[in-house]
């Protein structure tokens, strides 16, 4: 493990706007930082798991617009940002009046990152790097962006936001298209088109679905 993943964090990211959400700063990769070229080698070997937390995903931002110009969904609930990241998704629930902020990300690195950029937009989201996944917990709406990119994780969470949906919580999923998206069970919520960057997608352009999953 690299020693600390606060300086990291600081001295490999740039403060930035996502392109979908102007209100919110992030500590970011950038192509003037651009830690996600740096090979899996490299950053193994600084004992530094592959950076995740140091982008927007499209997926995120899409659950992050749709938050924040509906901020109802999450006034005064109880909320949990599933696989976080850089705790965009956290970070608009807490902004929006959500009654608690509960980021969960395995990643330590994403851990820390949560908590420098819920600080930097004056937000109070608690991160934690519990592996929730199965888990029962105080949580009224439960949110999550891209995360289904891997199958076996794509497998294990869905059962898993299928049994909260079903148990009467509102469960929405962020989701620009990913080869393992489940292929029912899933409301169709709105649309929003999302400017990516070619590091990370095959497009310049991701079309980024929220989908509630249904109650039956
Ligand atoms: C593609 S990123 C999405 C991050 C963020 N939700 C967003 O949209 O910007 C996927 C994240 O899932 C996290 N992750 C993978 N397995 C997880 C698990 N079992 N519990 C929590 N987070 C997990 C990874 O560490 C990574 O940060």
């Amino acid at each position: 493990m690299h020693k600390d993943p606060r300086t990291f964090i600081e001295a490999n990211t740039a403060v930035e706007t996502p392109p979908l959400i102007p209100e919110i700063r992030l500590h970011l990769a950038t192509e003037i930082v651009p830690i996600w070229q740096a090979t899996e080698a490299d950053l193994a070997h600084l004992g530094i798991p592959p950076p995740y937390w140091a982008f927007a995903w499209a997926g995120g931002q899409a659950v992050a617009r749709y938050i924040l110009d509906n901020p109802d969904i999450v006034a005064d609930k109880r909320v949990l940002d599933f696989a976080s990241g850089c705790g965009l998704v956290a970070i608009a629930a807490a902004k929006s009046g959500a009654a608690s902020v509960t980021a969960c990300d395995i990643d330590p690195f994403a851990a820390t990152a949560i908590d420098i950029n819920a600080t930097l937009n004056a937000t109070t989201v608690t991160a934690t790097q519990d592996d929730l996944i199965g888990q029962d917990g105080p949580w009224d709406v439960i949110l999550a962006g891209d995360i289904c990119y891997e199958q076996p994780l794509s497998d294990r969470v869905t059962r898993w936001l299928r049994g909260l949906s079903r148990d009467g919580r509102t469960v929405l999923l962020g989701d620009p298209g990913r080869t393992y998206l489940p292929k029912d069970g899933l409301d169709w919520v709105v649309r929003y088109a999302v400017k990516t960057t070619r590091e990370l997608e095959d497009t310049d352009v991701r079309n980024a679905v929220v989908w509630k999953f249904s109650k039956d």
